[in-house]
């Protein structure tokens, strides 16, 4: 096959030039990193489980409507996917504290929260993605009022869509981080979900133990990365080739 051209190379995920215009080709890498990049490594498997795993949650996510960026997997490492411009900010939707927001509060990780919070950081390494607030968006115009509002009503229903079903298959969903982008149809824009979800952006615990089976076991050097992202997808029902 001729070599694509590359575009961009990401810690965890590379673009290359699609075979259409208006498409592109996300390859899925084993590297991992943490801390902005100050921790890395490499979790061999990792980017085939994670390309099915993110396939499998997009088409379930397409089929209750929510536009997203994906087309079709091409191969176990790389998937077609819509070319869109990357809105520069993460999504995070928390159910239950962890991470940064259980050290910024100083809340025991494991509380639930009292509501879904939702969250945006400004996607900037040079700033170590710095938590932003809605009125900080509108005025640096990184997205206008009317987009923040379908961002934060898509990441509301995949965040219910999505805790159902975990909860199906013995997992709670702690948090997660998303990304969208705007599509342009001639001069139709549409803002659709992008980027992956998988256990490299999703906190999952196990209901029954709260063992962690997800990028944290590598955050926290807890050891068996890969067997747990192999377990999230083997309770998914996805059997992945490697
Ligand atoms: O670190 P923090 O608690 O803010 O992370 C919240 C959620 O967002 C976690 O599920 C984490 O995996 C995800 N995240 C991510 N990429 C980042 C920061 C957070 O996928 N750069």
């Amino acid at each position: 096959m001729a070599r694509r051209r590359q575009l961009y190379e990401g810690k965890a995920k590379i673009l290359f030039e699609g075979p259409e215009p208006g498409t592109l080709v996300q390859y899925f890498k084993d590297d991992a990193t943490a801390g902005n990049g100050a921790k890395s490594g490499v979790i061999t498997g990792k980017g085939v489980l994670n390309n099915r795993i993110s396939e499998h949650l997009m088409l379930l996510l397409q089929d209750i409507g929510i536009p997203t960026h994906f087309i079709r997997r091409i191969n176990m490492r790389e998937q077609l996917v819509k070319e869109v411009e990357i809105i520069p900010l993460e999504v995070v939707v928390r159910n239950i504290a962890a991470g940064s927001i259980a050290k910024r509060f100083g809340i025991e990780e494991g509380t639930r929260l009292p509501r879904t919070i939702v969250e945006f950081y400004y996607k900037n390494d040079a700033l170590n993605d710095p938590l932003v607030s809605e009125d900080h968006i509108i005025a640096f115009e990184w997205a206008c009022p009317h987009d923040l509002e379908d961002m934060t009503s898509m990441a509301m229903r995949v965040n219910d869509f999505l805790c159902g079903l975990f909860s199906g298959i013995g997992i709670q969903l702690v948090d997660f981080k998303l990304e969208f982008g705007r599509s342009w149809e001639g001069d139709d824009m549409r803002i659709v979900l992008a980027d992956e979800i998988s256990p490299d952006n999703c906190r999952l615990w196990d209901n029954q133990t709260n063992e962690k089976l997800d990028k944290d076991r590598f955050r926290r050097d807890l050891g068996n990365v890969r067997e747990a992202y192999q377990e999230v997808a083997r309770r998914l029902g996805i059997l992945p080739e490697a």
